[in-house]
């Protein structure tokens, strides 16, 4: 059975590192069962946004890559659908996995079902309801035209059932960014990032941001990091800065704001470094999808800042408070800081076997 595996951003790389490692073990069983494709878009090209996840997370180098790059929303799908479905015709794959919500994901489930290839969602169901975000449009349209939908919470399921997807596609397998983190744990335990950047446990706040509605606009973007700046003066602020903030703070010169603040910004940093920020920070302030999911799985607090969150239980059972307004920062982290704890459990599945579960399903129905 050809399988292609398409990844392109920062977060794919998180979730298609476990399936893989499961078509290696299925393999082992039975030798030749599977025969991987790996194909990288180039939507994220940077080395500290790409390649280093490859080393942390043992992935194998990509047997494709596409080289798509930046671009606006049309000109990256466009690019991908063009590119990989030379691939697909030359391949001829039974099976195109997807991950996540990116562009890449949208563009190559549409390049394979549109040559009647199966497409395998992983990630399939979450809805943050707000049209307004790009992943929303991608995660709708990519459910869809999917023949599997791999959902990672019970969630997803029952948005999947009310928007009249039959139940016999859907599949509840748990989260494949959990099979990541609890594989990568031990490593990150022995990472020694927090000396490097001089800082000590439980001692700082991790901060990442780079969703469109918060850092595309001068306006939003000022009045989160004067909100941030005053978070700074009750505690140091590491800041790994997604490339898409970084042009913005200098493009709208705010620089100088971060540096008369506790704020440092740094590159964006692997993911086992990343790992091991979270687990020590004193809480995390975040607009990223998949941060929510993995401060709730290490038990660290963390502030969403955002309106809507398409990872429900990340909130109902997580360690995860959306703040919905600039003005509600200060207000929610000094809680924190003032010894209020969410502590929360760990929701079902999230126990690092979705992706075994995924190829289970994935080799049971091709038979
Ligand atoms: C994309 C995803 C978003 C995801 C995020 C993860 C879409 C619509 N958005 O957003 O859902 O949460 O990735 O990080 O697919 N850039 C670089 N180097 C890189 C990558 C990007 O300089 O390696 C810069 C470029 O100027 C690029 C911009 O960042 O144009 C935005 O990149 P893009 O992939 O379009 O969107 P993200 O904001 O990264
Ligand atoms: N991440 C990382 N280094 C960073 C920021 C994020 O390794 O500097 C990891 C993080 O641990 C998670 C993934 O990248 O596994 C989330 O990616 P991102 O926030 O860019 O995308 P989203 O989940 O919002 O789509």
């Amino acid at each position: 059975m050809k399988i292609i595996l398409v990844c392109g951003a920062r977060p794919n790389f998180v979730k298609i590192a476990p399936l893989l490692r499961a078509i290696e073990m299925h393999n082992a069983q039975k030798p030749g069962a599977i025969n991987p494709i790996l194909v990288h878009t180039g939507q994220h090209y940077d080395y500290q946004m790409s390649q280093v996840f490859f080393q942390d997370l043992e992935l194998p180098e990509p047997d494709i890559y596409l080289g798509i790059g930046g671009g606006t929303h049309a000109e990256q799908t466009g690019k991908i659908l063009i590119e990989l479905e030379k691939v697909l015709l030359k391949e001829q794959p039974s099976l195109v996995i997807v991950v996540g919500d990116v562009n890449s994901t949208l563009a190559a489930a549409l390049a394979a079902a549109k040559l009647n290839i199966l497409v395998a969602h992983v990630e399939a169901g979450l809805r943050s309801f707000d049209c307004s975000m790009p992943e929303e449009i991608n995660r709708m349209l990519t459910d869809a035209i999917s023949a599997y939908l791999f959902t990672p919470s019970r969630d997803g399921d029952h948005n999947l059932l009310n928007e009249g997807i039959p139940k016999e596609k859907i599949f509840f397998v748990g989260n494949v960014m959990v099979d990541s983190l609890l594989y990568c744990k031990p490593k990150a335990e022995k990472s020694d990032i927090l000396q490097t950047l001089d800082l000590k446990e439980k001692e700082y706040v991790l901060l990442t941001l780079h969703r469109p509605a918060n850092v595309d606009g001068k306006q939003e973007l000022t009045g989160i990091l004067k909100a941030l700046k005053d978070v700074s003066e009750q505690i140091p602020i590491v800041f790994p800065a997604h490339p898409r903030t970084r042009i913005n703070i200098e493009k709208y010169g705010l620089s100088k704001l971060i540096k008369e603040s506790r704020i440092t910004i740094v590159e964006p940093v692997g993911y086992i470094d990343f790992l091991a920020l979270q687990m020590h920070a004193k809480f995390v302030l975040t607009d990223s999808g998949g941060i929510q999911e993995e401060t709730t799985v290490l038990g660290v607090p963390c502030l969403t800042l955002r309106d809507s969150t398409e990872r429900p239980v990340t909130i109902t059972q997580g360690t995860n408070t959306l703040i919905n307004s600039t003005a509600g920062i200060k207000p929610a982290a000094l809680e924190i800081l003032n010894g209020a704890v969410r502590t929360g459990s760990i929701p079902e599945f999230w126990d690092g076997k979705a992706a075994e579960r995924i190829i289970e399903v994935i080799r049971s129905n091709a038979r």
